[in-house]
């Protein structure tokens, strides 16, 4: 009994210090000249089930939940954040070149339609990244048809 209590009163503590450890949660700002919803003009509604289900990760405009805010769900959070930015970042997207448009276009749709993305794990925490097959099939679209007439 005295070894449990040990090691419930040091897991906490662990637990309590752990929460000091900083996290970056500060976006940088938008830069809308080359934001892919602003440069592509996308339409409202294709605009809002992108930015509901992929920018979380795939942007500078993260929302961050309130379990955000405790170590360590949070450094997962903050690395699928990280992760997700690293390989497309929507609101550097005019900064891209052609050959990696025309690569993150083809993958998104496909990512998109073969229920890749967004994440599953993400999903039951945001309904709005819930999108149904016509939803999803609306984005895939959306960005064949981007590809297909180069006009990314
Ligand atoms: C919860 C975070 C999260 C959300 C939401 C999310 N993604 Fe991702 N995405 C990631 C991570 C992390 C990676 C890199 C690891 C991987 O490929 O699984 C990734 C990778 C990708 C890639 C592949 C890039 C490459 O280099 O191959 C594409 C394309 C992509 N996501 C598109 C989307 C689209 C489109 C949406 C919205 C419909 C979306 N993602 C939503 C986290 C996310």
């Amino acid at each position: 009994m005295k070894t449990f209590k040990k090691i419930v009163f040091w897991s906490l503590v662990g637990f309590a210090i752990i929460q000091f450890i900083p996290i970056d949660r500060v976006n940088k700002p938008v830069n809308h000249a080359v934001n892919f919803v602003d440069v592509k003009k996308t339409p409202q509604k294709i605009r809002d089930l992108i930015k509901g289900a992929c920018y979380d990760c795939h942007s500078n405009e993260t929302v961050y939940p309130k379990y955000a805010f405790i170590a360590p769900i949070s450094w997962s959070l903050k690395s699928h954040v990280n992760e997700g930015r690293e390989r497309l970042n929507f609101s550097i997207w005019g900064t891209y070149n052609k050959e990696l448009k025309e690569n993150m276009l083809s993958r998104a749709a496909e990512s998109v339609q073969n229920r890749m993305m967004p994440m599953p794990g993400y999903i039951p925490y945001h309904k709005e990244a819930n999108l149904s097959d016509a939803e999803r099939k609306l984005i895939g679209s959306y960005f064949e048809e981007m590809l297909k007439n180069k006009t990314y």
